[in-house]
């Protein structure tokens, strides 16, 4: 990884560290290492789709922890909507910090604020999309989440089998890492 994605990674860590439900810091790693594989085969800047990846989910150190912890549907929505309401001041501080300007800057916010909620046709916005919900199969990711959830691995398979994506290329990455799970499991 470049060097100065590097540097937005630890800058983010501290806010990734104030997510309650799940490990955040892990789910993070996870969707640059799928942006970096979706990279491969569409079209896209690194110099901002890398960055989208380490800095989706930074807003939800602002999100309150009692909404974090809720189990309510509403309180649910609620927090999703205040974690992409808090990302674009904490994204902008650092990447100012690591010296982006300020169209890069947007054009980062822009993706970001668009991954829940949104049905986007921009391939850049997609990527973020797929490359978030990509991440769920992934070994480490989705035995770590086995804990968060406090589920089963039988129940926890079928539900991220449902995952959706828009490009072919997260299709077939998620439909081979998922197929490799459902082996483990049933070898356990
Ligand atoms: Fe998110
Ligand atoms: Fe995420």
């Amino acid at each position: 990884m470049k060097e100065i994605f590097e540097r937005m990674r630890q800058l983010a860590l501290p806010y990734l560290r104030q997510e309650i439900k799940k490990d955040a810091v892990l789910h993070t790693q996870g969707v640059i290492n799928a942006m970096e594989l979706l990279l491969e085969k569409e079209k896209g800047d690194e110099d901002i789709l890398i960055p989208t990846a380490i800095l989706h989910d930074v807003g939800w150190a602002k999100v309150p922890v009692e909404l974090q912890k809720s189990n309510n549907e509403a309180d649910k929505l609620e927090a999703s909507r205040l974690h992409l309401k808090h990302a674009p001041s904490i994204i902008n501080k650092i990447l100012t910090e690591v010296g982006y300007n300020r169209s890069q800057i947007e054009k980062v916010i822009d993706i970001v604020v668009a991954h829940k909620f949104q049905n986007p046709k921009e391939l850049e916005k997609q990527l973020l999309i797929d490359a978030d919900a990509m991440s769920d199969a992934f070994k480490e990711q989705f035995y770590s989440d086995l804990e968060s959830y406090k589920t089963t691995p039988q129940e926890h398979y079928e539900f991220r089998k449902r995952n959706e994506f828009y490009t072919k290329t997260a299709r077939e990455l998620f439909d081979r890492e998922v197929e490799t799970r459902r082996r483990e499991i049933q070898m356990s």
